[in-house]
């Protein structure tokens, strides 16, 4: 199969409604990182889905809406908090889990009876739903264990020849995935950490984790690089990677600082959501240039910086 390459004109976008419409799969930018879509009530397109990505198939997807309009149909109660947060996160990198509808296959859902949905804040994904007509259920267009994709070129180099196309939106801006939240009940949940914070959904901002056993992404092994990733205190990083360094290793650095001599500076980052950003390129481009060992200055765990960091211990676990 040759991926095609698709740009986010009329046209682009209109090749790309059709292939999703037709089962096929189709890459796109969101904020957060590329998905790779898919008609979600399909079951033999989300099944490919699982294929191209090599995903353990009780790795539940995520599905996407261009507007809450029709979270309705995927979702057999909207309940007053689903309702609340739709209302202020969407479009936004809010996945909110709810009972799923007979509707929905179980295989996008991973086998479970809840389904997660959300409407993501980017034009061209939000074009591109609304051309498809259809839910699109997308994980991250990465290979199943690699890091998430942030730009066209990273899709291609993990599913070049096993997906139908990629929407070209450039670089996505926030760089790590949606908070994914069980909003069943009358509080919400977090699942996963992401973009959306704590103190933005009004939650105890220094609480526990996320809960591995109810998402079950969390549970398998993510976000892992073939390079080594230390994570460092702030103002030890520099001095790690050289020490490293000194002991003959291929050392990258990514910190508030410049490296120092003999460590590549794969980035330097002003704050959390700057290190979000970056932080899955700097990996992917760590692996490809042969490093070793990445170091990482660690952020502190408050706003997005609880998410940037739950990703660099699951990278360096
Ligand atoms: O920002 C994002 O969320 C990106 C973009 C493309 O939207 N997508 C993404 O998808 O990160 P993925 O498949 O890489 O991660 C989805 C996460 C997994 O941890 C999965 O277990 C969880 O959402 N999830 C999906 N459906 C669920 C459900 N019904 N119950 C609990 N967790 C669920
Ligand atoms: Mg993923």
């Amino acid at each position: 199969m040759r991926t095609r390459l698709l740009p986010p004109t009329d046209d682009g976008l209109a090749a790309a409604g059709e292939l999703l419409r037709a089962g096929g799969l189709v890459a796109f930018p969101t904020e957060t990182v590329y998905g790779l879509g898919a008609h979600a009530l399909d079951a033999a397109a989300v099944r490919r889905v699982f294929e191209a990505k090599g995903r353990p198939v009780d790795n539940p997807l995520i599905v996407h809406l261009a507007g809450p309009e029709r979270l309705g149909e995927l979702a057999a109660e909207v309940t007053p908090l689903a309702a609340r947060l739709a209302e202020v996160f969407w479009p936004g990198p809010l996945t909110l889990v709810l009972d799923a509808r007979g509707a929905v296959p179980r295989v996008t859902t991973g086998g479970l009876d809840t389904v997660a949905v959300r409407v993501p804040d980017h034009p061209v994904a939000l074009a591109l739903l609304e051309e498809a007509e259809v839910p699109v259920a997308a994980p991250s267009a990465n290979r199943s264990g690699r890091p998430s994709p942030t730009t066209p070129g990273h899709v291609l180099a993990d599913l070049g020849g096993r997906i139908d196309a990629v929407v070209d939106g450039g670089s996505t801006v926030i760089g790590v995935e949606s908070t994914v939240v069980d909003a069943r009940g009358t509080t919400p949940v977090v699942l996963r950490e992401g973009a959306v914070t704590r103190e933005a959904l009004g939650l105890d901002a220094e609480a526990a984790g996320g809960d591995p056993e109810r998402s079950p992404g969390t549970r398998h092994h993510h976000y892992r690089p073939a390079c080594q990733v230390e994570v460092a205190p702030p103002g030890g990083a520099a001095a790690r990677a050289a020490e490293l360094a000194q002991a003959g290793h291929r050392v990258g650095l990514l910190a508030t600082v410049p490296a120092p001599d003999g460590v590549t500076e794969l980035g330097r980052f002003d704050d959390a959501g700057g290190l979000a950003a970056m932080l899955y390129a700097a990996l992917r481009h760590a692996e490809d240039t042969g490093l070793e060992v990445v170091v990482a200055e660690g952020v502190a765990e408050h706003g997005i910086g609880r998410a940037v960091m739950d990703r660099l211990r699951r990278a360096s676990a």
